[in-house]
């Protein structure tokens, strides 16, 4: 389905919008790079409904030991999925307004196009503070969402080791991961967890060891905590960085209505910075999602090591893992080098009565 739909519909209009500089009505040209957005939206719709069935199976039946999907809107009602995709949604806008933000920052630093560059400004930062406050409300809900459906992955982000009622939030601790359960060092903020996980003053969270030991006895022997490290920073680099994210786009706006935005060169410099902020977000959004979920592939149905094809040799293994870190490796710095040489970009003069019938530069490739 997402092969079918979206690819065919980004990768068409795309094609539409590229070539159709000066070729298309104006609006039917403007039409075709929302149909592209659409096309990713609709991408990330089925690429997250797959992605929530491995963290919450809904929607199948065991045929022969294996599960087959017999409830497709089970799927899309799906809570993890429901939750998720407007998570996702909402990061990619707040990604898309930083990174707006930081061309127009940079543009304003160094060659002053002020009229254009304040505008593309003021609606990256006007997107920008509601998209960070609703990523932080939908992810908070989805930490009540996961702790529900997937407990060891919270328990694992919060490094609780034992059930707690009420719980207190660690805002940072050194230690206290899958080899020495009691951190040497702690700072915490009484009740603030049973908030985050419950939305509850008092609420109970089950601590990994007992959780550890629910799932031996369901599942068989077995250890089923994840990396208790990497779920602990993830979630904590994931939402301590959307702080500074929010105070550079209250600044900003702030700014903008005194009329100082483009001649603060201190707030110009660290929104060029904060460009870096939302990758580093979703990446360690990512490894809470992904790395929460070991050791299972699909949360109570198969795990991790199970899923591993018989057929396919450790050198095999090896020589895709590196070819394909190579590829995606070398297409990211390519996009990067572009990206930055295009944002630089002066902008072409602005069109005269003259120009009004000569063609519309297209874009220089
Ligand atoms: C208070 C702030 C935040 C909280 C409480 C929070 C909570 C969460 C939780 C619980 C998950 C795991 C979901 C799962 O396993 O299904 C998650 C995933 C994720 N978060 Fe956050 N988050 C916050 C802020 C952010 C920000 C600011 C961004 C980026 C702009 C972000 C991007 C992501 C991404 C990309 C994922 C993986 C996608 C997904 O599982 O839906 N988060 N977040």
């Amino acid at each position: 389905m997402e092969g079918l739909a979206e690819s065919f519909l980004e990768s068409t209009f795309l094609g539409l919008w590229l070539f159709g500089w000066d070729k298309l009505p104006k609006r039917l040209h403007l039409t075709a790079i929302w149909a592209v957005s659409l096309g990713s939206a609709l991408s990330a719709a089925f690429i997250l409904a797959a992605n929530s069935w491995m963290q919450h199976p809904v929607g199948y039946q065991m045929v022969n030991g294996k599960p087959q999907l017999n409830d497709i809107w089970a799927l899309f009602t799906n809570p993890v999925f429901v939750w998720g995709y407007a998570k996702v949604l909402f990061a990619s806008l707040v990604t898309g307004a930083v990174v707006m933000l930081a061309v127009s920052a940079w543009q304003l630093r160094h060659r002053g196009d002020r009229e254009v560059f304040t505008r593309s400004a003021r609606l990256a930062l006007v997107v920008l503070v509601p998209a960070i406050l609703f990523t932080m409300l939908v992810g908070d809900e989805l930490g009540v969402i996961e702790a529900r459906y997937q407990p060891m992955k919270i328990a694992a982000a919060e490094a609780q080791w034992t059930t707690c009622q009420p719980c207190s939030f660690s805002l940072f601790q050194i230690g206290g991961g899958n080899n020495d359960h009691t951190p040497t060092q702690i700072i915490e903020i009484p009740h603030l967890l049973s908030l985050l996980a419950t939305n509850h003053w008092n609420g109970q969270v089950v601590g990994m060891t007992p959780l550890q030991q629910q799932y031996t006895s369901q599942f068989g022997s077995g250890y089923y905590v994840p990396n208790v490290f990497i779920q602990y920073w993830a979630m904590r680099v994931m939402a301590y960085l959307g702080v500074p994210v929010l105070l550079i786009s209250v600044w900003g706006l702030w700014l903008l209505r005194r009329k100082k935005l483009a001649t603060s060169r201190v707030f110009l410099h660290v929104a060029v910075w904060g460009a870096v902020l939302p990758f580093l977000m979703n990446t360690a959004g990512w490894f809470l999602t992904e790395s929460g979920r070991q050791p299972w592939i699909v949360q109570g149905i198969m795990l991790t090591k199970n899923g591993i094809s018989p057929t396919v040799s450790t050198t095999t293994l090896w020589i895709s893992l590196v070819a394909f870190a190579a590829l995606y490796g070398t297409l990211a710095t390519v996009d990067l080098l572009l990206m930055l040489r295009y944002s630089r970009d002066q902008l072409p003069p602005p069109r005269t009565e003259a120009d009004v019938d000569a063609p519309v530069p297209a874009v220089q490739y």
